[in-house]
């Protein structure tokens, strides 16, 4: 088993590079099934969900060169199964944008049911109500997802509630349908802006990708593309709280400020310094950061799954804040693990009541999910003390070299190898 081992208590100091987004990667990664010949992918985030992405799609016939450390090249030319078995699929979610681009080239997909996640359930009857809705067919059964369609037809989508994955997956089966189609109540995240950017780079024609409604035209034939994933805005968002946490002083760079501003909006209300520059932002913790009330929302709102990082940051706050999970059911697990470093945070279903406190002190902790796991590493770096995280395969699904990151600002944080206990052996 491995753990993170954090020596609290040092400023973060010095400049930090963000690598490319993991939810634009993930949908992106699937779409090149669509363009039946050679796209390059680049400024590919090193991390195990993308990992799985192309032994999935390894498995099903594309070639797959590495460029270099986050630049590669796939031939998707020789794909013939659109099937994604569950041996693959078991280990990420988001092998359900497979569907979606499966869908849209062979009309037809078979991949296994996503697994859940450690904040409540995650549905996918939207997806399903939009797969139906251009003409397919959607069976589940045996754990499986089997999608079908004669034909594949443009329509007009309303989405019951904002989905950033519903949104992707019908962008990715749609591009190809005959005629229209119509979304609405569409996500906004910039990883949806990337992946319609990507698919008409290959020449689908999506329009109004990043606003509640997006019409997407039917192409017959998708090519080739050279492209780069977007900044990471999540991972941005860590290492900037990360530094506020600390009253240290990073620049982060490779980002859309754009992409941040929300985040930026709610440090400053916490008396954090921030300073944006073109494709870089300088925050510094210059005080005791001050309690702020928010509100995770889909996008511009602020994001979901910066709502640990910063329930963290808020629990060592001058005052009591308000924080209220406004997409998933039961986001807030990581503060029983919070409470253990001496964070004073009490929940109710979605709203959690955050009394700061002066100091956190390092506990050994487990990390809950993706979030959870880079938000009690700030807590770790910002406490007194040591702090271990167990459970960290989930931070490094979706975060490039944290550990070499967050080192090369002065933390001292490392990873190590723990043999599994005699009792876990003797079981
Ligand atoms: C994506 O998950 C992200 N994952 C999540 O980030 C992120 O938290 C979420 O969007 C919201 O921004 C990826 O992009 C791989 P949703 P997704 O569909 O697509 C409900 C991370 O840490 N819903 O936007 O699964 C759902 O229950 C991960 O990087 C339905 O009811 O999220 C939730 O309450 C964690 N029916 C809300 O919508 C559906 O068919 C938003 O979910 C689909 C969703």
């Amino acid at each position: 088993m491995e753990k993170f081992i954090i020596h609290g208590g040092r400023k973060l100091e010095g400049e930090v590079v963000v690598s490319g987004a993991k939810n634009a990667a993930v949908a992106i990664i699937p779409a090149v099934i669509l363009s039946e010949d050679v796209c390059v992918l680049e400024n590919i985030p090193n991390i195990s969900d993308v990992f799985v992405l192309f032994k999935i799609l390894h498995e099903m016939g594309a070639k797959i060169e590495v460029l270099n450390k986050s630049t590669v090249r796939i031939d998707s030319r020789f794909i013939r199964q659109p099937v994604v078995p569950y041996e693959l699929t078991k280990y990420m979610r988001a092998s359900y944008y497979f569907i979606g681009a499966l869908l849209g080239r062979f009309s037809r997909a078979s991949v296994s049911m996503p697994g859940g996640c450690d904040f409540g359930v995650r549905p996918i009857d939207q997806h399903i109500k939009a797969f139906e809705s251009i003409g397919a067919r959607v069976n589940l059964e045996h754990g499986m997802i089997d999608v079908y369609a004669d034909e594949l037809v443009g329509n007009q989508i309303y989405f019951d509630v904002v989905s950033v994955g519903a949104t992707m997956n019908i962008m990715l089966a749609a591009v190809k349908a005959k005629g229209l189609t119509v979304i609405e109540n569409a996500a906004k995240e910039p990883h949806i802006v990337d992946l319609a950017n990507f698919l008409n780079s290959m020449g689908a024609d999506v329009r109004g990708a990043g606003t509640d409604v997006i019409k997407i035209r039917g192409v017959d034939h998708m090519h080739g593309a050279d492209y780069s994933i977007i900044p990471d805005q999540i991972e941005a968002g860590t290492y900037m709280v990360a530094a506020a946490a600390t009253r240290g002083d990073v620049l982060v760079k490779n980002v859309i400020p754009k992409h941040l501003e929300s985040i930026t909006a709610k440090l400053i209300k916490c008396g954090v310094e921030v300073e944006e520059f073109d494709d870089a932002i300088r925050v510094a913790g210059v005080k005791r950061p001050q309690k702020s009330s928010l509100k995770t929302m889909p996008h511009p709102g602020f994001p979901t799954d910066m709502q640990p990082q910063m329930t963290v940051l808020l629990s060592l706050a001058e005052g009591t804040s308000i924080v209220t999970e406004g997409v998933w059911d039961n986001r807030f697990r990581y503060v029983d693990e919070l409470r253990r470093m001496g964070a004073s945070v009490s929940v109710d279903g979605k709203v959690a009541v955050v009394e700061g406190v002066e100091k956190l002190t390092g506990a050994p902790v487990k990390a809950t999910d993706l979030r959870a796991g880079a938000a009690l590493i700030i807590a770790g770096l910002a406490a007194d003390g040591t702090t271990e995280i167990e459970d960290i395969n989930h931070i490094e699904r979706g975060y490039d070299d944290i550990v070499g990151k967050f080192t090369q600002l002065g933390a001292d944080i490392r990873k190590i190898e723990i043999p599994d206990s005699q009792l876990a052996q003797a079981l």
